[in-house]
């Protein structure tokens, strides 16, 4: 398996895309905005953090669609370092239902259908149902988020997200008192996901975060990547983003949430419980087995940058784990 990137394009469509290498300029952010206003909110009629969608840009056929999306200026959230050019993003994937070279997943993304499409909300919640994808996106306003991405191999990414946080959809359905995490299960169908006509996982893949991580700001149902419908490679039609944790909890292709209990179990945890903890934070004073986790790769990159405590996101999370041996709680 090759980890070696892709060219280094930008993508000459997408205003949020500058030179590579380069920062985002705040000032020049801000002048785009000011010349997209005006036309942009008079025929949204909304606000400059309200995305809408083109008609139809959720179905099958829109894949790669553009999201009608009016221009902003960073969030809180948002990283200003460069961001990881679209063609890069979707060709260079981990997505083992759909392949397991880096290559795989766009080349047979054709196989999975993103709708019609249900997500079934399950367990300890007051309003269990299962709702279509279309009827569950229109419920929230769609957000920019630019996170950093690490992969616990080693390299990282910067991806421009849409979606919206997962705390809105947590508290729209009532958890009871009963609920501490919650686990998400991806799409189980090896007519749509060749791969998982052999078992180099236990199939479907599932994943599993801590109420009050679900509830955190920064982690976000993404719908969307660069102004444009999710590909299936990335995980359409829903995945999860939780930027501060290594890119496998980030489960794509969800087709069920449920509230529990106790701690679910994760697909890489059965797999090699030695190898990959329930929590996964970035953290790079505890390496893996097989790869150091003291720096990383960035994708279109060369050399390597330092790899820092929760993803950089330390100020926003590192609470969440307090008086936690996060030695041992990998
Ligand atoms: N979700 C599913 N269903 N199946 C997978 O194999 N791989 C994970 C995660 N989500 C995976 C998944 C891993 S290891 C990583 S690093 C990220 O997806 C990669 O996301 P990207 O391809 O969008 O960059």
């Amino acid at each position: 398996m090759s980890d070696k990137p892709e060219s280094n394009d930008t993508d000459p469509q997408d205003p949020r895309i500058l030179i590579p290498g380069s920062e985002i300029n705040p000032r020049r952010e801000f002048l785009r905005s000011a010349a997209l206003f005006t036309g942009t909110v008079a025929a949204l009629g909304g606000g400059l953090e309200i995305l809408t969608r083109r008609p139809g840009a959720g179905s099958a056929e829109a894949q790669g669609t553009d999201f009608v999306r009016p221009a902003r200026l960073l969030g809180p959230y948002d990283t200003k370092e460069a961001v990881t050019p679209y063609q890069q993003a979707t060709t260079y994937n981990n997505f083992y239902e759909l392949g397991t070279d880096k290559a795989d997943p766009a080349r047979n993304a054709g196989s999975l259908k993103p709708r019609p499409w249900t997500v079934k909300i399950d367990g300890e919640v007051k309003k269990p149902q299962t709702v279509d994808i279309d009827t569950l996106q229109s419920w929230f306003p769609l957000e920019d988020r630019i996170y950093r991405m690490r992969c616990v191999e080693g390299w990282s990414m910067v991806m421009p997200w849409l979606g919206f946080p997962l705390a809105g959809l947590i508290r729209r359905l009532e958890p009871t008192s009963k609920a501490k995490y919650v686990q998400f299960t991806a799409l189980l169908d090896p007519k749509q996901l060749p791969g998982q006509r052999s078992n180099v996982l236990d199939w479907p893949y599932v994943e599993g975060l801590r109420l009050d991580e679900a509830l955190h700001p920064l982690t976000i149902m993404a719908v969307g990547l660069h102004g444009k419908v999710l590909p299936g490679q990335n995980g359409a039609p829903l995945r999860l983003v939780v930027p501060w944790k290594y890119g496998f909890k980030s489960i794509k292709s969800i087709v069920k949430i449920t509230l529990t209990e106790k701690q679910p179990q994760t697909t890489w945890m059965s797999a090699a419980p030695s190898e990959y903890g329930f929590y996964a934070n970035v953290n790079p004073a505890v390496p893996h087995p097989r790869w150091s986790q003291a720096t990383e790769r960035r994708i279109g990159e060369l050399g390597r940058r330092k790899t820092l405590p929760f993803n950089g996101y330390a100020d926003e999370v590192a609470g969440l784990y307090k008086g936690m041996d996060l030695r041992k709680n990998f």
